[in-house]
């Protein structure tokens, strides 16, 4: 088959990204990106894009126009493509069975019904987005029960690994692509038609072939493989705390064992993003499902941890500022789930800022990429809605920490590092004191200036004990 058109349904942090790596890859081809939320899509095609990336904008202004679209126009692209990928966000239930766990798979279903509504010829659908095992199985079902005579669907299982921040690095050299499919003729000949696309600029070694639903689970498995890392760090930090050990030596040690490795091994406030919640919860979801209690409840374990880590950081806040921080202005400096991304979903900056203010602080947020709007809807509750009151969003670090008793550290952003600490420090409430979520400072050299400094995953004072007893106790 020869591929002349792809057709991206959803223009988010995954569709977008990717088909501009693909489009910048195969000039041939032409790609072009759709969406129902037509002012993502202006976006898109202004020279502001919706998402953060670092090295994106180069590669779309240079394809844009020439072999990379972006449009409103769903019916006609996906008419005329020859592979279509889906890219709509799967969020997490929030109603009915399975809420709070399951994906929540509409989007899919409706972008499912549009492509058997609107094909007048065969196609290749590539599943992109995050779903649960056997979701290509329910695509296929609802193509084939829609089709029109003479008309065939292929349903590949593809993957996508980027992580935000590093995506353009990660599509244009990632580790592995992932394609699965179903073991017949046709199948197999669909795989290789994807496989040839990859191929264009991914050796073909990296590229891995499986039947559908190992290429579903292995999305659900990684995702879960490294939010575990991060919890079973996580965890080994609140008894470095507590002991005297330093986290950061001990994720070097274990971290040199090579079947360890040393990647995704840093201590923190805790995960945050688009996936890994959703992708662990949707594996406990399936366990449940498929009656594996036991295996169910090992993974619900990293997310319990991933809560007590975000919990135990703003009780340290807390308990440091002399147990009360009514009142009292602090600085959130970061509120992006990680640095070089704008994105503030599942961001632990979310509920570290939430604990605080029902504790009545005044916080004063500064993050350089995240919208001001974005924040406030963030924290935006409708059981307290004079909370809002007590936010600030602010365009500078130095006015964030004007008159604030600490600052506290929520995001990586390599800036931080590069902040004039003795200005900070002059300017802030005595004694002033700096907790970092991200283990970004230089705790000596801040201790130098007069700063009292907290870190995770390193003892800095006695009142551990107690706070990793209320911690335990303290009900989410
Ligand atoms: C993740 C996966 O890495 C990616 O393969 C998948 O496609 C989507 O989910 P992403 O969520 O974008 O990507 O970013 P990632 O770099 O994995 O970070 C996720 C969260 O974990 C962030 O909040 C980050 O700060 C945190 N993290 C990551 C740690 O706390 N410690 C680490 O060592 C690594
Ligand atoms: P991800 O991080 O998985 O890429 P995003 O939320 O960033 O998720 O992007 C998903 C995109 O999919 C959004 O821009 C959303 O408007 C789009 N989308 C969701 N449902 C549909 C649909 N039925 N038709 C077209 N676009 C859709």
């Amino acid at each position: 088959m020869t591929v002349e058109r792809i057709c991206c349904v959803g223009a988010g942090y995954v569709g977008g990204p990717t088909c501009t790596v693909i489009a910048s890859n195969c000039p041939d081809i032409r790609v072009c990106v759709v969406d129902s939320n037509a002012e993502r899509i202006a976006k898109w095609n202004s020279d502001e894009l919706p998402i953060y990336e670092p090295g994106l904008d180069d590669i779309v202004r240079k394809c844009r126009g020439t072999n990379l679209f972006f449009s409103n126009n769903i019916q006609e692209e996906i008419e005329k493509a020859d592979i279509i990928f889906i890219s709509v966000n799967t969020p997490t239930k929030t109603f009915g069975f399975g809420k709070g766990k399951a994906a929540d798979l509409q989007n899919l279903e409706h972008v499912a019904r549009l492509i058997a509504n609107y094909s007048n010829k065969s196609k290749i659908v590539v599943e992109k987005s995050t779903v649960p095992v056997r979701a290509a199985e329910s695509i296929n079902r609802i193509l084939t029960a829609n089709t029109r005579p003479g008309i065939r669907f292929d349903v590949l299982s593809n993957p996508e690994f980027l992580a935000e921040g590093t995506a353009i690095e990660d599509l244009l050299n990632p580790d592995r692509i992932l394609i699965g499919g179903e073991e017949t003729p046709e199948g197999k000949r669909a795989i290789q038609t994807l496989c040839s696309i990859y191929s264009k600029w991914i050796p073909r070694e990296k590229i891995i072939t499986t039947n559908t639903w190992s290429s579903e689970l292995s999305k659900l498995a990684a995702n879960a493989f490294l939010a575990q890392r991060i919890s079973s760090i996580n965890a080994i930090s609140a008894i470095c705390e507590a002991t005297g050990a330093d986290v950061s030596e001990v994720a070097h040690s274990i971290g040199s064992d090579t079947r360890i490795g040393a990647k995704c091994l840093k201590a923190g406030v805790g995960f945050g993003g688009s996936c890994f919640q959703k992708d662990v919860l949707n594996l406990v979801y399936l366990s449940e499902c498929l009656n594996l209690p036991e295996v169910a409840d090992y993974w619900v374990q990293i997310i319990e941890m991933n809560n007590f880590q975000k919990r135990r950081f703003a009780l340290r806040i807390i308990e440091c500022l002399f147990n009360t921080v009514t009142a009292k202005k602090i600085a959130i400096l970061g509120f992006a789930f990680k640095k070089n991304t704008g994105d503030t979903r599942e961001s632990p900056a979310i509920l570290v800022c939430k604990y605080l203010l029902e504790e009545g602080a005044k916080l004063c947020i500064y993050d350089p990429k995240v919208p001001k709007q974005q924040i406030y809807t963030d924290l935006k509750s409708a059981e307290r809605p004079d909370d809002m009151q007590l936010i600030e969003v602010t365009d500078s670090p130095y006015k964030a920490t004007e008159g604030a008793h600490a600052i506290v550290f929520c995001t990586e952003w390599d800036e931080f590092t590069k902040l004039d600490f003795k200005q900070m420090y002059d300017k802030m409430l005595k004694p002033a004191f700096v907790f970092d979520g991200r283990k970004i400072v230089n705790v000596e050299e801040l201790q130098s200036i007069g700063f009292h400094v907290e870190t995770i995953g390193r003892r800095t004072s006695k009142l551990l004990k107690t706070r990793l007893n209320r911690c335990t106790s303290h009900a989410d």
